[in-house]
């Protein structure tokens, strides 16, 4: 079978095709023929060692996936072979066959596409758990999402607009700010044009916002939490610019503000109850119309590199797949 190989930390450049042994389960997992495979910014920080899962080699970048069980391993209960699935695996996901956890993998809810399936869990996972389960977010509260056309960003639209938020969303291109128009935002702000804390200030009648959705970082992230309302929250989910934002305290003090950081993958470890909740309201969400990934792009996966090449030169709109057609 064939799969994308990092056999050493560096460019995305030196990432190939390469023909490899078929998986085969062990007790409680799955191989799955892969079908589509959602393409996320951690997948370009692992490759070139820069985040913080720094997996064995060689090993196939790609950390969600669905399509259709091949084999399972024994004690498991749930698949049989043919069920169609979707998986989050952390790695191994850009591959012709992939192995997942039982207990990692979910059925393919009824009139979902195997794009949406795996275009949908890590994102929106993280952005319901950020806004949930850690920014307490109230209906009628005003949310700022930065990168906001990218593919945590337009989940956090969506899941925002869902729990009853006015949503700012903030991008660097008029493009990127017609896509978050497209999927619900209220208000937009241009970034590179327009003063990030001016126009949110602006935007709120002076009042500020209350929960600030970061996963861009470098010097975003300061405009904005100086533009968050008394008990405002920053919600630290990445620093997808590559700098890590150092913040005065004194900003923390004064309005009496939350810097909240949000670590979705080792939040499920803590809470699986939790996450299993999550993963039932985005089911609900999704059959409602209120949440549809948007996938921009798909690319097959002998052009795999090429799609997270994309991703880390900020090219991504919404979410892009490598699909096993
Ligand atoms: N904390 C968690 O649990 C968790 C979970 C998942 C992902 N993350 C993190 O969230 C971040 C975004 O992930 P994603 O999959 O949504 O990525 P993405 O689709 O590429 O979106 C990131 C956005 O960041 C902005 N950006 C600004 N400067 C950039 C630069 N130099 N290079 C690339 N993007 C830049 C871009 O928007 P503009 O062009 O509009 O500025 C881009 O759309 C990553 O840092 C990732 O590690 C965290």
């Amino acid at each position: 079978m064939k799969a994308l190989i990092c056999e050493a930390f560096g460019p995305i450049e030196n990432l190939q095709l390469k023909d490899m042994p078929s998986p085969q389960p062990g007790p409680g997992q799955l191989v799955v023929q892969m079908k589509s495979a959602g393409v996320n910014f951690p997948d370009a920080l692992m490759v070139q060692g820069k985040y913080q899962v720094k997996p064995p080699f060689p090993f196939s970048p790609g950390g969600e996936i669905a399509g259709v069980v091949k084999a399972v391993g024994t004690g498991v209960t749930r698949f049989s072979v043919g069920d169609r699935v979707m998986a989050l695996t952390s790695t191994g996901g850009f591959a012709q066959e992939c192995l997942t956890e039982e207990a990692r993998t979910l059925p393919l809810p009824q009139g979902m596409d195997f794009d949406t399936g795996a275009a949908l869990m890590l994102t929106y996972c993280t952005s319901l758990h950020a806004l949930k389960d850690v920014g307490d977010l109230r209906p009628g509260e005003t949310l700022v999402v930065l990168g906001a056309a990218g593919g945590v960003g337009v989940s956090a639209i969506e899941i925002g607009k869902a729990m009853g938020a006015s949503v700012i969303a903030a991008a660097s291109s008029e493009d990127k700010l017609a896509v978050c128009r497209q999927v619900g935002a209220d208000e937009t702000i241009n970034y590179s044009t327009e003063n990030l804390k001016d126009r949110i200030n602006e935007l709120t009648g002076g009042k500020g916002a209350d929960q600030v959705y970061d996963p861009v970082g470098g010097a975003y992230t300061e405009q904005a939490l100086r533009a968050t309302a008394w008990r405002g929250k920053l919600l630290v989910i990445g620093f997808a610019a590559g700098e890590i934002p150092r913040i005065p305290l004194n900003l923390a003090l004064l309005r009496e503000r939350q810097i909240l950081g949000v670590y979705w993958g080792d939040s499920t470890k803590h809470d699986p109850e939790g996450h299993q909740a999550n993963l039932r309201q985005l089911e609900a969400w999704f059959v409602e119309g209120k949440i549809k990934p948007l996938v921009s792009e798909r690319f097959p996966l002998e052009r795999a590199r090429e799609a997270i090449e994309l991703i880390a030169n900020r090219g991504v709109k919404g979410k892009i797949v490598v699909v096993n057609d």
